[in-house]
């Protein structure tokens, strides 16, 4: 049997730390309200020459060096992304050329805030298959670049950041298993302003920009129902029971939902790895960002169960079930 193991993981944040009190002096907002109903304290924000795909180099070069692994070896980079810097060529491919990863097959996955835990199970797919030996999996987002500044609602919640992680086919367990689910009827509760066939019309209310439209409470409410659906199918899955269970890696959009999620599995709240504190909602960077700190830090070791899981626009849901 093969397995896809995760033989290094790397991330990249923008230097630029923008706190709540920050966010007091341009918004009808203030830190109380922002932690208690968040859990976010700052977040960071990149600048006009940090693209998602430099963000998403930074990260995949420190994944490569954690794994020892030369750019030549890599079959396949997929990158989970839906702030891409252009529409094409791909985050992927323009991240393909800066690393100089010969001709491997690169692309981008759409599926907003679950975009990595998607990036990741279609890794794991081509591994497992004996398509791939090696495959570089990036979350990469600027989502600060799709906030409209004037509305409290939204400008709070976002950051931006990369993660990335290595995977290698191996005898030994690694990725358990994987699982993806949409649903796009709730589109409208969260979506975006503009698109190429939709037209460019809603750049107008956003000063040129694209702008993130979110119905929070709406999202609130299912993100916490559907997460507490995927974490039961995953250990269904695998026959496990959540007391086996080393480490939650929870997509950070909120504590309060996270909270739920650990609720649910019975886990202490030390056994969560908890980044949206410090990086508010970086999207498809969440989890990998989260896996990678807690990684060289020294909290999870090699042998530790870890479930992922994510929940984002689409609406799109997934998880992962990894012996790390
Ligand atoms: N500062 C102060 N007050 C605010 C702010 C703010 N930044 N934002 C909203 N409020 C006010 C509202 O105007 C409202 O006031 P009212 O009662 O006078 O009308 C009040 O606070 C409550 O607003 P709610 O939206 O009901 O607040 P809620 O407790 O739901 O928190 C939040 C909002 C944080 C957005 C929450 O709903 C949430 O986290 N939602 C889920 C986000 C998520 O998971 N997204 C999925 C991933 S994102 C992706 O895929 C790109």
């Amino acid at each position: 049997m093969i397995y896809s193991k995760i033989i290094g993981t790397g991330s990249h944040l923008p230097e630029k730390v923008v706190t709540n009190q920050d966010l007091e002096k341009i918004l009808d907002t203030d830190d109380q309200w922002i932690r208690d109903r968040t859990g976010i304290r700052e977040r960071r924000i990149s600048n006009d020459d940090e693209p998602t795909t430099v963000l998403a180099e930074h990260s995949c070069r420190k994944a490569l060096e954690a794994a020892e692994t030369e750019a030549d070896e890599i079959d396949l980079l997929i990158v989970g992304t839906t702030t891409p810097d252009l529409i094409f060529p791909s985050t992927a491919c323009l991240v393909q050329k800066k690393i100089g990863l010969p001709n491997c097959g690169a692309m981008d996955v759409n599926a907003a805030c679950s975009g990595f835990i998607y990036a990741l199970s279609i890794a794991d797919k081509y591994i497992r298959c004996g398509d791939a030996k090696k495959v570089l999996v990036c979350g990469a987002e600027t989502l600060s670049k799709m906030i409209n500044w004037n509305k409290r609602e939204t400008a709070v919640l976002f950051g931006d950041g990369a993660g990335a992680v290595v995977l290698e086919a191996s005898e030994e367990p690694g990725i358990l298993s994987t699982h993806i689910h949409a649903n796009g009827h709730h589109a409208e509760l969260l979506s975006t302003s503009v698109g190429v066939s939709r037209g460019f019309d809603g750049l107008k209310d956003n000063d040129g920009k694209a702008e993130i439209q979110m119905k929070g409470n709406e999202v609130f409410k299912l993100a916490v129902r559907t997460l507490g659906r995927i974490v039961d199918e995953t250990l269904a899955a695998n026959d496990m029971d959540k007391s086996e269970l080393d480490w939650l890696i929870p997509h950070q959009a909120n504590l309060r939902i996270i909270s739920a999620t650990a609720k649910k599995l019975e886990m202490d709240m030390d056994r969560v790895v908890i980044t949206v504190d410090r990086h508010g909602n970086t999207s498809s960077a969440s989890v990998p960002l989260a896996l990678d700190e807690a990684v060289r830090d020294g909290r999870i070791k090699r042998g530790d169960l870890l479930l992922l899981e994510a929940f984002g626009g689409g609406f799109t849901w997934g998880s992962a079930l990894i012996k790390y």
